[in-house]
């Protein structure tokens, strides 16, 4: 069924306003797989709509939260609707598709590669930035050594599954599968990958939020593009 985002559009607006890693991070990485020919566009899972403000010309957005797709109508045009699912959209619609910190919420990643592969034209591409798999695999995190070095530990990398992680007073289930797999799903579904960015977090943030001293070396957003093969 997925999470209650309706529960969380308060908090989620606040969190989307205030977290450094945005501007210092997700936006730079988001301008970099931007294909310079956009079209028809939709942002999937568009949230109160920041990505929708960051793509110029005209962008539709669709998000399951009722209360998050009113925010984002400021943007553009959006649709309430849960993903994978795009059954109310026709084939070969959008030039553009884009999802920001979607994919990982999202636990049928290989059907929601073959609907955008549906509704995204011949040539046409797909941009996902999702938290890096290294990070999301069940049970991997980051420990601090007791000499202060910061180490990681793995989890259950190679293995598809899930953990839930806090979100204001409650959490949200991300789901796990490596980068192998989701490649070789996105390969199948007809996606071509055309860029591939992996960062850790920068400077800009850790200063902001410096609990993450030490982690800047971690892999810890994926971002992809890749282009519709015809
Ligand atoms: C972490 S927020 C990211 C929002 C936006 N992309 C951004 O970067 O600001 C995740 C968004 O995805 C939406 N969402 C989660 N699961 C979804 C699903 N299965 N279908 C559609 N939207 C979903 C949530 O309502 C929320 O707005």
């Amino acid at each position: 069924m997925g999470d209650d985002w309706d529960d969380l559009a308060g908090w989620w607006e606040a969190e989307a306003a205030s977290d450094p890693a945005y501007p210092a991070d997700v936006h730079p990485l988001f301008h970099e797989l931007l294909p310079p020919v956009r079209g028809r566009t939709i942002d999937l899972g568009c949230g109160e709509g920041q990505g929708m403000r960051l793509v110029r010309g005209s962008v539709f957005g669709v998000d399951r939260s009722r209360a998050l797709a009113r925010r984002a109508l400021r943007a553009g045009p959006v649709v309430v609707g849960a993903l994978p699912s795009l059954a109310w959209c026709r084939d070969d619609t959008f030039d553009l598709a884009y999802a920001i910190y979607l994919l990982d919420l999202v636990e049928d990643h290989e059907r929601f590669l073959a609907e955008t592969a549906r509704v995204v034209a011949d040539g046409g591409h797909l941009i996902t930035i999702i938290n890096h798999p290294i990070y999301t695999a069940p049970g991997a995190s980051p420990m601090l050594d007791h000499d202060g070095e910061v180490l990681f530990r793995w989890g259950r990398y190679f293995e598809r599954g899930s953990s839930f992680e806090p979100a204001g007073h409650r959490t949200i289930e991300f789901f796990h599968r490596s980068l192998g797999d989701l490649l070789t799903s996105a390969a199948r579904a007809g996606w071509a990958l055309e860029h591939m960015i992996e960062r850790g977090l920068s400077e800009t943030t850790v200063d902001e939020m410096p609990g993450y001293a030490g982690q800047q070396e971690i892999p810890r957003l994926l971002g992809l593009r890749w282009r519709r093969r015809g």
